[in-house]
């Protein structure tokens, strides 16, 4: 742990407001380390910031393939009381997440409900949140994974399409900034959301829908439902018009989309 690749000091901007950054060369889940972290006893919000992952987790138990050189964070906000939407903050972190990256994108991010990043159908960021009880408090594990840079091969790698930030920017910023943005951003969002809750966000999301209109197929680990999606709702359900009417998803993701753009059937999962 003694070379960082990520340089610590260059996250100043951020340490006042947070407890404690920790940053790893290598990490096995930077999710898991705020899990221990968590069990620890720690307090305030933390940051957990890696170069490298070795068993980084996506949603639904898939892998998130983490090599050295990439933007693997987790952010842990405790909260005193019981959350009464842990699935709206999902979102919002999705929100936030793509206005912190709207700095450096040239074109538009849109949004894959519940929480997924895409810059013409290809993933960008994908996150991974967690609630974890402690000492009479919920804590929110924000595991926010952003792809960097990326090279072809391990572009392949990847099960579906995707594309980084090298790609999105014309100048890629440094990995120090991105994360500071990320965090600055999600904090004031966090304290939005607490404040006044989903109603505020719900436009923003819709408004950035990628599936929005479009037939998709959501899978919840149990079952599929089918529909036209029609966005979110003050809850941050999925609203789809299904055959047997309109009904509203608040678990699961969305795993089979058909738009039709011009004539032509695109599928992305
Ligand atoms: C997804 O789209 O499936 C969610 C991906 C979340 C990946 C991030 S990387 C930082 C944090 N640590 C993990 O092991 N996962 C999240």
């Amino acid at each position: 742990m003694s070379q960082y690749t990520i340089k610590p000091n260059l996250l100043d901007q951020i340490e006042p407001l947070v407890s404690e950054i920790r940053v790893f060369k290598k990490i096995d889940s930077t999710n898991d380390e705020a899990r221990r972290a968590i069990k620890s006893g720690i307090s305030g919000i933390n940051l957990i910031v890696a170069d490298a992952q070795t068993a980084g987790r996506g949603r639904r138990g898939k892998t998130w393939i983490s090599p050295a050189g990439g933007l693997y964070m987790s952010f842990i906000f405790p909260f005193q009381n019981d959350l009464t939407q842990p699935q709206a903050l999902s979102l919002v972190a999705a929100i936030s997440v793509k206005r912190s990256l709207e700095e450096w994108s040239v074109a538009p991010i849109k949004l894959k409900w519940p929480n997924d990043l895409l810059v013409e159908g290809k993933k960008l960021s994908g996150i991974l949140l967690e609630l974890e009880r402690s000492g009479g408090n919920t804590h929110v594990i924000f595991g926010i994974g952003v792809n960097y840079l990326l090279t072809v091969e391990q572009k392949l790698k990847i099960d579906r399409e995707v594309t980084d930030l090298n790609e999105q920017a014309e100048n890629i910023p440094s990995r120090e900034r991105v994360i500071t943005k990320i965090c600055i951003d999600l904090l004031n969002n966090v304290r939005e959301f607490s404040e006044r809750g989903f109603g505020s966000f719900k436009p923003a999301w819709n408004e950035s829908d990628h599936y929005l209109g479009s037939r998709v197929v959501i899978n919840d680990g149990k079952s599929e439902k089918s529909g036209i999606s029609l966005g979110v709702n003050e809850r941050a359900e999925l609203i789809i018009e299904s055959d047997s009417g309109q009904e509203f998803i608040s678990g699961g993701e969305i795993s089979v989309g058909l738009r039709e753009i011009a004539g032509i059937i695109s599928r992305d999962t």
